[in-house]
């Protein structure tokens, strides 16, 4: 039940701290501060290579999980888009691991890969909230993110549960193949560990009023990209996609470095561009596509911490000096989508022309 909330997809933004929690537990090794997953003994020790293979939300965690999994281990990850890695040859690595990552785990072209992986005799791992769903009969091992069920048809809770998941799977890596930086993994669970309650914090103090400034700014302009470098790309195009399910609004996102490379075209005034800023690393180059957007009369809606911001970002986030702002940013950034389509007075849990699960090609 919806409880006080207006929408399941409200519901399930606030549950996000309880879908990290559940998806940690049991997890971390008590005492020694170490990620186990037991659920992938039968699978090995560490690959040679890690190929994700998603749709939509999941593939964007995927891309998060490649960016989480090589920076604390040598371990090369590519990240496909399940209906097109299953109708090509499999020119990967002897020994490597497809990893499909599904919500529902009966997402028909996320099988399919599978199935293409496993028959040309790859090591496939399933990472689904659904216990019993199809992909964990088809895969060698499962990883089960533990987001509680999903109602709203946009995810949100699932997709949490998943950048969980794929974190702990990139500490679970790093300590299988020897530490480049022992010290950064040892901090990183540290965040980790945190996360829930800092995003349930953050939660409970959102600004819904200035949330409601930045959806108006959504629904009146023409057209909206999200823009994002390193962590914030992958958040960047999950942003765009829950814009344009729940609001029909068009909207793309794309890797700031590639706006000069075309998009940057469409930037005039009435088109709005959205950026996340939580990866520390890139963010001053992230500042610069900000510049080039704002000189070309282009209007910037910025979601930033302290550390990633020279200049008052439009919604401020906590201080962070880790992974961990990607959890404030996607609270956000699914927010600004769930107020525009409240706004709009869209049917927020049923968009148009979308199922909850994607059962056929
Ligand atoms: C986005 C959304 C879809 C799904 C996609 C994959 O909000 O819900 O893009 O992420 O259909 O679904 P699963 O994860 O069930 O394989």
């Amino acid at each position: 039940e919806k409880g006080h909330y207006r929408h399941f997809m409200e519901k399930e933004i606030f549950e996000g701290p309880r879908a990290i929690m559940d998806t940690l537990e049991g997890r971390i090794a008590p005492g020694h501060g170490r990620v186990m997953l037991s659920e992938l003994t039968r699978l090995g020790p560490s690959p040679p290579e890690i190929v994700f293979v998603a749709c939509g939300t999941s593939y964007h965690a995927s891309l998060l999980g490649r960016q989480l999994i090589e920076s604390l281990s040598d371990i090369p990850v590519r990240v496909e888009i399940a209906s097109e890695f299953r109708y090509r040859p499999l020119r990967i690595r002897k020994g490597a691991w497809v990893v499909g990552v599904t919500q529902s785990g009966e997402t028909a072209d996320t099988l399919g890969a599978l199935d293409h992986a496993r028959r040309e005799g790859y090591l496939t791992l399933a990472v689904t909230n659904v216990p019993g769903s199809s992909i964990t009969r088809e895969a060698e091992a499962t990883l089960l993110t533990r987001a509680g069920p999903e109602i709203g048809v946009a995810s949100t809770k699932a997709f949490v549960a998943q950048m969980t998941a794929v974190w702990l799977l990139a500490l679970h890596l790093a300590r299988r193949t020897g530490l480049r930086e022992e010290e950064g993994s040892r901090r990183s669970l540290e965040l980790l560990l945190r996360a829930p309650a800092r995003l349930e914090g953050f939660l409970g103090a959102i600004d819904l009023a200035a949330i409601d400034r930045l959806a108006e700014k959504v629904a009146s302009s023409r057209f909206v990209i999200f823009i994002g470098r390193g962590l914030d790309y992958p958040l960047a195009i999950e942003g765009a996609l829950k814009l344009k399910e729940i609001t029909y609004r068009p909207a793309d996102g794309y890797p700031g470095g590639e706006l000069k490379h075309g998009p940057i075209a469409l930037i005039e005034p009435g088109v709005l561009v959205v950026a996340p800023l939580v990866d520390l690393d890139l963010a001053a180059k992230e500042w610069s596509n900000i510049r080039e957007v704002e000189a070309r009369g282009g209007t910037v809606v910025t979601i930033a911490s302290p550390e990633s911001s020279p200049v008052a970002p439009s919604y401020p986030l906590p201080p962070t000096d880790g992974w961990e702002g990607m959890f404030f940013a996607t609270a956000v950034l699914q927010l600004l989508s769930y107020r525009t389509a409240v706004l709009m007075g869209n049917d927020v849990d049923q968009p148009r022309n979308l199922a909850k699960s994607v059962t056929v090609e």
